[in-house]
């Protein structure tokens, strides 16, 4: 792995999510996503490496927006796991996810993740082209994957001989 150069976003700063952040993250995840996250599950992220935030301004202002990047344990070295993003819609097309993914990729990649995935909805455009943007391949299809019938695209991107995220 060459040097991490994380990439923040202009006004936000992206560091480890704490119980505090909790209620922050749970209300974008509800007014985002159609099957959300119940609030327990982020409860279980608190003191994950890859469970960052998006702080706007430096005092206890809000959040633009998460990542949830974790490992799957395996033999050898373990497999990165983005399962979950998202930014809040006032603050998106500013660069926030760009900082999220860019940290969220550096921490799994210095926890010895060599490659990681992520599973995204055939049909997210925005989601799509920010995954493109760093590299990500097509892997597979899990055909009627989400609830509500929608297909996931599995996509892999190798961790090693970047320069920087
Ligand atoms: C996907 C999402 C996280 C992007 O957040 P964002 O902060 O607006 O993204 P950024 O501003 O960092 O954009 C980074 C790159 O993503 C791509 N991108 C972002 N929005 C896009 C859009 N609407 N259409 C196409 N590409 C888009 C571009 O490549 C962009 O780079 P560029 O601005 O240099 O062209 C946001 O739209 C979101 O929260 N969506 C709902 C939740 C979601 O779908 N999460 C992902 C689940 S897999």
């Amino acid at each position: 792995m060459t040097a991490v150069q994380p990439v923040d976003a202009e006004d936000v700063r992206v560091r480890q999510a704490t119980r505090a952040d909790l209620l922050d993250v749970f209300r974008i995840e509800e007014s985002v996503f159609p099957q959300p996250w119940p609030y327990s599950a982020f409860e279980r992220q608190l003191g994950t490496p890859g469970f960052l935030v998006a702080a706007e301004g430096d005092g206890p202002g809000g959040i633009a927006g998460y990542v949830v990047a974790d490992e799957i344990p395996g033999h050898g070295r373990p497999l990165g796991h983005v399962k979950n993003l998202a930014v809040r819609p006032e603050r998106r097309g500013e660069g926030v996810a760009k900082a999220l993914l860019s940290r969220g990729l550096a921490t799994l990649a210095g926890q010895g993740a060599r490659s990681v995935k992520l599973e995204v909805r055939e049909g997210n455009e925005a989601a799509r082209g920010l995954y493109d943007a760093f590299g990500f391949e097509y892997l597979q299809t899990l055909p009627q994957y989400y609830a509500d019938g929608e297909d996931a695209y599995v996509l892999v991107a190798s961790l090693e001989d970047r320069d920087g995220f």
